[in-house]
């Protein structure tokens, strides 16, 4: 095959043909902004660059297709684009983790995009995305609001921190691609190593080589509908109950590690997004124990579908509650959660079910008590401010729903970063109508994980996000997660809401 000529940031390129625009990109070129969210699937947009002035899906494009013509990364669309963007997303948290940041980037700053920014027009170019972070509305006030990008904000990155409960920085060089994400550092000499469906690992000197010895094969959503694996025996002695499914923490950023001979390995948690939900990752461990066996540095570079499969979910549950906030749940057997629940929610009765399927964790976001708490909160009548939810650090949140969209009041100790804290209470707004409504993975009866693209876990669009107000109310205490309880919050009165539907996620089949 001919190499493949084109022009990336005004400089001529030459690159092996027949790989997609994205591995010509990242594998050849060394361009880090352009990310690879859920390549081949061509469906999450962290990839999205400029081919002759308009946005394209990098990892769905062949290299071939651009020869000849004009490519744009984020590093090469000047100042008037990058750091314009990346400071207004900072200005309004509209870049949490920044995975998916510059890949938005490019796509609402295209030269050749047709028409203004409108909240509309942003809506519907958001729809070529997926952000697990933010929500989206913080990314909409970025594109259409003016915003004072002067203010100083030195407790910006300590309270991203405490949300995204792991380092996370807050600046206009995060939202530019540069979290320092392990995909984007690991050492020019590192081996990649790839993992087969089968469970053996791939070692070689390059990405195409190493995808192609493991034989990887798209992951497709499939035609199984969602199931919800375990029952209330008998609803009878309940006021109200509630069954849930697998549901995939959908972050963005793959897991990723690197790791030298005898070293200590980077990542997957570098720069948060995950909430929670790379805990579990025993990545860096096997990173180790490969870059000592092969005596080189080694990245691991997981697929889409690898996290699909080996990332822990929100263990599936049936649950009652009775008029006195008591109640009995049957949980997926799930580390920790024996103790968790006694020392936690002493009035309920805990059995746990064995069923076939995905890893399980305590580690996603408010997984146990922020059920238990929606339960116990729908056997009362609202407070005045709405739903409320007090998580085990002691935030307390509120949260009411009506037509004019998702009203939160939280309280965590002190603010640190009012931006920074909206923008996570926001998110954590979408998650749980997500949570509610949409999201969940089909696992079939043996435990095998059916849906393995990105767009099949359920997680709402721009297009579906209600307005999200949010009232921060500050104390004196020091600072704890506020977005976890608003989460749970957000749920209660999701659930509410929706007149109390008996499983999660209501909306989808
Ligand atoms: S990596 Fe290209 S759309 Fe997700
Ligand atoms: S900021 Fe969008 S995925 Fe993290």
């Amino acid at each position: 095959m001919a190499d493949v000529v084109f022009e990336l940031n005004g400089h001529e390129v030459v690159v092996p043909d027949g790989t997609s625009l994205l591995v010509a990109l990242r594998e050849t070129c060394g361009i880090r902004s352009a990310k690879d969210g859920c390549a081949p699937q061509g469906q999450c947009g962290c990839c999205t660059v400029w081919v002759d002035g308009e946005a394209r899906v990098a990892c769905v494009t062949p290299v071939s297709r651009v020869r000849g013509r004009s490519v744009t990364t984020l590093e090469g669309a000047g100042a008037a684009v990058a750091d314009a963007w990346s400071e207004r997303l900072c200005a309004t948290g509209g870049s949490q983790c920044g995975f998916c940041t510059p890949g938005i980037i490019m796509r609402l700053a295209a030269p050749r995009r047709q028409g203004g920014l409108t909240k509309e027009s942003v809506d519907q170019a958001l729809l070529a995305h997926l952000c697990r972070c933010t929500g989206w509305q913080t990314i909409v006030e970025a594109a259409l609001d003016p915003v004072d990008v002067s203010v100083k904000r030195e407790h910006a990155t300590t309270r991203a921190a405490i949300e995204g409960r792991t380092v996370q920085s807050v600046a206009p060089p995060v939202a530019m691609g540069n979290g320092g994400f392990a995909g984007d550092t690991y050492p020019t000499d590192a081996m990649v190593a790839v993992r087969s469906a089968a469970g053996t690992w791939h070692v070689h000197d390059s990405l195409v080589e190493a995808r192609a010895a493991a034989g990887i094969v798209q992951g497709r959503r499939s035609t199984l509908g969602l199931n919800w694996p375990i029952e209330v025996p008998d609803e009878s002695e309940f006021v109200r109950t509630l069954r849930t499914t697998w549901v995939e923490p959908a972050y963005l950023e793959p897991d990723a590690v690197w790791c030298q001979p005898g070293g200590r390995a980077v990542g997957p948690l570098v720069n948060g997004g995950a909430f929670g939900g790379k805990r579990s990752s025993w990545l860096a461990d096997e990173a180790r124990r490969l870059a000592d066996e092969n005596d080189r540095p080694i990245r691991i570079a997981l697929t889409r579908e690898d996290v699909v499969r080996l990332g822990a979910k929100r263990p599936p549950m049936a649950a009652g509650v009775r008029a006195d906030g008591s109640g009995i749940v049957w949980l997926r057997r799930t580390e920790g959660a024996a103790r968790f629940i006694a020392e936690r929610f002493p009035t309920w009765t805990l059995h746990e079910v064995d069923v076939p399927g995905p890893l399980t964790s305590l580690d996603v976001r408010g997984a146990v008590w922020a059920e238990l708490s929606a339960l116990i909160a729908s056997v009362s009548p609202p407070e005045e401010r709405g739903d409320h939810v007090q998580s085990p650090e002691g935030a307390d949140a509120w949260a009411r729903i009506d037509d004019d969209g998702v009203e939160i009041t939280v309280r965590c100790g002190d603010v640190l970063d009012h931006t920074v804290l909206r923008s996570y209470c926001i998110g954590a707004a979408h998650m749980a109508l997500g949570w509610v409504r949409t999201e969940g993975i089909a696992v079939d009866a043996m435990g095998e994980i059916h849906d393995l693209t990105i767009r099949s876990f359920g997680v709402l669009r721009a297009v579906d996000m209600p307005p999200v107000a949010v009232h921060i109310l500050d104390d004196s205490r020091p600072p704890v997660n506020g977005s976890d309880a608003v989460f749970a919050a957000v749920a209660a009165a999701a659930w509410r809401r929706d007149g109390f539907p008996s499983r999660w996620p209501a909306s989808r089949e």
